[in-house]
């Protein structure tokens, strides 16, 4: 056991140590301001820590894809919470990044150019393997494959797709497992993991747009080249599990309340 003296940097013979690990040098490096603006720091900070939990969430999806294929229901709902978290934590830095006033950003968005996140080839590729291409119509998947040509194939088994066809091998629907939610609990669990993180994302786009109008104003161009007030909005119609959330219009009706026709 070591001393409480021992606090300084050490290393093993292999010269294995935190900063080793971490790759801490080549990650902290990729922290460099286009401006002298001090805000930009904080403006950097945020879209890094962002692009690293897509990093983390494009990883562990490609794992729930897998599972829930084979039908390891337990692991897989285990890992949808935690992109639940994650997407709470990640809508979190919308008021850190609000901290810097407009006027700051003001005074540096001029120098960003082009760059806006909308380029951000790991936030498609969430919504890609999420099964977005399959619910938000053609126009999308004909943006995103402009974009990103090939980002849609790479991705047959999205999680939409593993998710339904996991209730087919099953033989139920939506609604027979939320009536026999408890003995059909893995299933219902995986239907409320996947709501959960369908309402986190749209959580995370309509903060995103509070933060923009804060920052730039209703009616201002995003770097990116849109009127963000009609872009954006577009994009909080988007849902990968619309199902979710019209099934319970049926549990409502089925109680004797009263539901507007639909969709
Ligand atoms: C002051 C901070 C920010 C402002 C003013 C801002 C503004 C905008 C605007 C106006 C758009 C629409 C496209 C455009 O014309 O540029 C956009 C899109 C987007 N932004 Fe931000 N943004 C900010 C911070 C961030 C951060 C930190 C992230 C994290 C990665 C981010 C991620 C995105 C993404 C992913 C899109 C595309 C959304 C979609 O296509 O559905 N933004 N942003």
């Amino acid at each position: 056991m070591r001393s409480s003296g021992e606090g300084e940097r050490r290393m093993d013979a292999q010269g294995f140590d935190y900063s080793h690990h971490l790759q801490l040098d080549t990650l902290l490096s990729s922290l460099r301001q286009v401006t002298d603006h001090p805000e930009e720091h904080l403006f950097i900070t945020v879209h890094h820590v962002l692009e690293l939990w897509f990093k983390h969430i494009i990883f562990d999806l490609g794992r729930i894809v897998a599972m829930i294929d084979a039908d390891n229901l337990a692991q897989a709902n285990w890992l949808m919470r935690r992109i639940a978290e994650i997407l709470k934590l990640a809508e979190a830095h919308w008021t850190v990044l609000e901290t810097m006033t407009a006027a700051d950003f003001a005074e540096f968005r001029g120098q960003l150019t082009g760059a806006s996140g909308m380029q951000s080839r790991q936030f498609r590729q969430v919504e890609v393997m999420m099964g977005l291409c399959e619910t938000a119509g053609p126009e999308y998947c004909a943006r995103t494959e402009r974009m990103w040509p090939g980002l849609i194939a790479e991705h047959p088994r999205t999680l939409r797709r593993v998710f339904f066809d996991c209730f087919e091998r099953q033989g139920v629907s939506l609604l027979d497992v939320y009536r026999d939610r408890w003995t059909r609990h893995a299933l219902f669990q995986l239907a409320e993991n996947a709501f959960e993180i369908d309402r986190r994302f749209q959580s995370w786009r309509h903060n995103h747009i509070l933060m923009v109008r804060r920052q730039i104003g209703i009616r201002a161009k995003g770097t990116g080249g849109t009127f963000f007030r009609d872009y954006l909005a577009s994009t909080t119609a988007y849902v990968f599990f619309p199902e979710l959330f019209e099934f319970r219009n049926e549990l409502t009706e089925d109680a004797g309340g009263e539901v507007m026709p639909g969709p």
